[in-house]
């Protein structure tokens, strides 16, 4: 038999894989790793060896895994460092998964394809790693809803591509990062149209240069931080903003002009303690949507703005110091729905003409100091007069003069059509009228240009374009009860139901999660930006589901996790007696060994990496076959050569001293064998019978092979030994040293198998 032990460790050194017939080795690997570390993957993981083909949620090209599309799963547990071995990966979207908790991997750093990175809704801690400055295509970045903390990292200003930065909703603090000497900064970001860094607790001044006339931002969401100082000039500058909310922070001195952006919709200074005079936004033609309350502006005159600008649909300035009277023309602005200037100073007799906008639901004037008022009869809402002399110098009995609760006929699908039809509590009734699980959740918009909710025409533009743009049927969309919060964010309850059934299936809500959380859906303009939160779907089957995401837990911890029962600290050793003494080194053991891997240590050099003499604390010397990035094998691969390998013991082949699989790292630790040794003891022997006729065929020694590995307990797997055997023939010549002569290379295992390779019998190593 020593030609086969030989021959096995020949195999093993040719690097022959077919093991994944579509998945790339590295990239199951990585795959079973987080599989393992996750609950509640679909149940189509881990079913086939073969990601590519059926993995719910993964998509691949050329055997490479691409895109990863876990929205809404309902996973559990943390993003491991094996992410960073999906080098492929363009396309990252986890987005609510509210129990993906702890710290985003550095590692994340190493997907240099990576253009759409979605962890929003999921429960992320700690930083937010610098590395993910090193993804130079990343175009998509939403952050946001998670618990991260710690600074934004400046190097956040290398992603020249990038065009949605999302960090909104964590807890973020110190100051916003702009360029240094090289250093870079988010001033650099020319090309990101949105920058939404709202609800966190950055500090510091917005810094000057963080704006210029070269950038193309639409969306500054800025609020609900702890910014001080000026509202920079440079912004000013930037005439493509669409949206600006620096409300809730403690912003002081005078408002800059802004007199050339003619293209905002929205803009919110509220609550700050911005002083100097009301800001003059004429000129600003596009704005519907001005809070300027809560500030300590100095006193003036209702500005002459106030009677031009047309497009108003909100108009409020509490508290802002304006005296004088109203000018009637502002009650006629077409879309006017709302005027909240309550603890002001105006004065006279209040005058609503006889040209009042017809969407105008609510005139609060709370606390100012109007004598009079003259109704036009055209008006039957909301006017709030309390606390002006019109109210208290003599007894009136009219409406305006108390507090009056404001129309609360929010607008809400309707379901009336259903009659009294109703559903078991844990199903919702669609419009269609059936009862099904619906995909629901938090609706946000952050900046609507309005504020009427009880706008049929509004809302049902809504529902027309969510069915449309998810393709999802007609009438299985359902909105209910639309308020504004106290941060000013207009929240909907969204419901989307299936077209036919009860449920939607796994890709389904793979792919709405990801159209949500992508952004692909845009609601029509006037809703501004949004965000969504998934509530968690209760796919069915949750009982057996249970039970059989326990058995394939099982399971994949025998397949990726391999090495937890080696490492030195663990007392486990159901994986130890298969070792006969291959010890675990760690990486540092090795970095020491090999004088930090230093060239000078370098004694072999191929397509999977180099290998380095180095010499243990013992004084041995040994060959150290270290995998380079790319030609990483799956954990499960790793493990089966190292088994192998650990077998094969005899005094004239070379013998695995260890292994490290540690921090990214794939290494194999081989005694040291002077040139020349092995090759000449295998020749002697003979990967004598060197005429092709002596030799046993190619089927023979494979059936050879697994006949010994079944006696031992593997179960092998003839069809992808024997297409392994049919490579056999590329290294049928001379006996290769096996630290020292570059590996052949094979169509097959183009795909960074080239390192070492893995005996390719393992695709159904199952365990003893
Ligand atoms: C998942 O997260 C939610 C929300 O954070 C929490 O209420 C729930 O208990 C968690 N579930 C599990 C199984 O940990
Ligand atoms: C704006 O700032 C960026 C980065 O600092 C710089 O590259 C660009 O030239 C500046 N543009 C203008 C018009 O100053
Ligand atoms: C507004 O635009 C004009 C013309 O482009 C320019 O001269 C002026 O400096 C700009 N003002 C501000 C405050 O950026
Ligand atoms: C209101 O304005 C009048 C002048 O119109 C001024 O005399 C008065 O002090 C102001 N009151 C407040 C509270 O600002
Ligand atoms: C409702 O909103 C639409 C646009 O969304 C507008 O055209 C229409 O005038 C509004 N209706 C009322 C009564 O405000
Ligand atoms: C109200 O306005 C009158 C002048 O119209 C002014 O004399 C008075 O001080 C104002 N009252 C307050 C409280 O500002
Ligand atoms: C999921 O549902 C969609 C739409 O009903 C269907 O086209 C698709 O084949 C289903 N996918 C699976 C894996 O069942
Ligand atoms: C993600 O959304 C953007 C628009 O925000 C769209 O251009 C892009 O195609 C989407 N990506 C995918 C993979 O659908
Ligand atoms: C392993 O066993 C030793 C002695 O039985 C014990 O002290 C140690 O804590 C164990 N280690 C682990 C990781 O369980
Ligand atoms: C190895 O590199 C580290 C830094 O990466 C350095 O601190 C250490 O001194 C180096 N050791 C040797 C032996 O060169
Ligand atoms: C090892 O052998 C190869 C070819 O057999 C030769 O080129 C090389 O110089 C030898 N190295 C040493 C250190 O003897
Ligand atoms: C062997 O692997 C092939 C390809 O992965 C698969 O189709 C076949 O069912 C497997 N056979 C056994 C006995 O597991």
């Amino acid at each position: 038999m020593d030609w086969l032990i030989r021959l096995l460790l020949l195999l093993s050194i040719a690097g022959l894989h077919t093991v994944y017939c579509d998945t790339n080795g590295q990239d199951a690997g990585a795959l079973l790793s987080l599989m393992n570390e996750w609950q509640n993957t679909p149940p189509s993981w881990g079913k086939s060896n073969d990601p590519c083909d059926t993995w719910e949620g993964v998509r691949c090209s050329n055997s490479r895994v691409t895109s990863l599309k876990l929205s809404t799963m309902g996973l559990k547990g943390t993003l491991n460092g094996d992410i960073g071995q999906l080098t492929a990966l363009q396309s990252l979207d986890l987005s609510y998964n509210p129990n993906i908790t702890g710290p985003l991997t550095p590692t994340i750093g190493n997907l240099k394809q990576l253009t759409i990175l979605i962890l929003m809704g999921c429960s992320f801690s700690g930083n937010i790693p610098k590395e993910l400055g090193n993804i130079p295509k990343l175009y998509y970045i939403a952050l946001n809803s998670n618990k991260f903390t710690g600074s934004i990292p400046a190097s956040l200003g290398s992603l020249s591509q990038l065009y949605w930065l999302d960090l909104a909703d964590n807890q973020l603090s110190g100051t916003l990062p702009v360029s240094t000497g090289s250093s870079p900064g988010l001033d650099m970001l020319i090309n990101t149209k949105h920058f939404h860094f709202n609800k966190n607790q950055l500090s510091g001044s917005i810094p000057e240069q963080l704006f210029n006339s070269s950038m193309t931002l639409i969306h500054v969401l800025f609020d609900n931080n702890r910014f001080t100082g000026n509202i920079p000039e440079s912004l000013g500058s930037v005439q493509t903003l669409e949206v600006l909310r620096l409300d809730k922070n403690v912003l002081t001195g005078s408002v800059p002009s802004l007199k050339n952006l003619t293209s905002v919709n929205e803009l919110n200074l509220a609550n700050n303690q911005l002083s100097g005079p009301l800001p003059d936004l004429s000129g600003m033609s596009a704005l519907n949507y001005v809070d300027l309350s809560n500030n300590i502006f100095a006193p003036s005159l209702v500005p002459k703005w106030m009677s031009q600008l047309q497009t108003l649909t909100v108009l409020a300035i509490e508290a802002g110091g304006i005296e004088g009277q109203l000018p009637t023309q502002l009650f006629s602005f077409p879309q006017l729905q709302q005027v909240l200037l309550k603890d002001n100073n105006l004065s006279g007799s209040l005058n609503l003409g006889n040209n009042i906008s017809p969407p105008l639901q609510l005139i609060d004037l709370q606390n100012n100091n109007i004598t009079g008022v003259s109704l036009g009869s055209a008006y039957l809402n909301t006017l709030i007069l309390v606390g002006n002399p019109a109210c208290s110098s003599r007894i009136v009995n009219d409406n305006y003069c108390r507090l009056q609760q404001q129309p609360t006929k929010a607008y809400s699908t309707s379901l009336a059509s259903c009659g009294s039809r109703s559903c078991p509590t844990d199903q919702s009734l669609s419009p269609q009228c059936n009862c099904a699980y619906p995909y629901q959740g938090q609706l946000v918009f952050r900046a609507p240009f309005f504020r009427d909710l009880t706008n049929s025409t509004t809302f049902q533009s809504l529902e027309t374009k969510l069915w449309q743009k998810l393709s999802i049927a007609p009438g299985t969309v359902s909105l209910q009860s639309p308020y504004f919060d106290n941060d000013n964010y207009l929240e909907v309850q969204l419901q989307l139901f299936p077209t036919s059934g009860q449920y939607f299936n796994r890709s389904e809500i793979q792919r709405i999660g990801f159209d949500l959380s992508n952004q692909t859906f845009n609601p029509p303009h006037i809703f501004g930006p949004y965000f969504f939160i998934a509530s968690p779907y209760p796919f069915p089957g949750v009982g057996i589901y249970a039970f059989q995401q326990k058995k394939r837990a099982e399971r994949a911890m025998e397949l990726s996790k391999p090495f937890a029962s080696w490492a030195p600290s663990g007392n486990d050793t159901d994986g130890a007696p298969q070792l006969k003494g291959a010890r675990w080194f760690s990486y540092d053991d090795l970095k020491k060994s090999t004088n930090n891997f230093s060239n000078y240590n370098e004694i072999g050099s191929g397509g999977y990496g180099k290998v380095y003499r180095g010499i243990l604390p013992t004084g041995q010397i040994v060959a150290i076959k270290r995998a380079q990035q790319g030609s990483m094998q799956g954990g499960r691969e790793f493990k089966t050569e190292i088994e192998l390998l650990s077998r094969v013991h005899h005094k004239n082949l070379v013998g695995l001293v260890g292994f490290c699989f540690e921090q990214g790292e794939q290494m194999l630790v081989y005694e040291f064998v002077p040139n020349g040794t092995l090759r000449d003891s295998l020749k002697g022997k003979f990967c004598v019978e060197e005429s092709a006729a002596d030799r046993p065929t190619m089927s023979e020694l494979v059936k050879e092979i697994e006949t010994i590995l079944q006696n031992d307990g593997i179960n092998t797997n003839t069809t992808s030994a024997s297409s392994s055997a049919t490579d056999f023939g590329i290294t049928k010549g001379a006996p290769r040293h096996p630290y020292n002569d570059p590996l052949p290379k094979k169509d097959i295992s183009s795909n960074a198998f080239e390192y070492s390779g893995g005996i390719s019998f393992s695709a159904k190593v199952e365990p003893k």
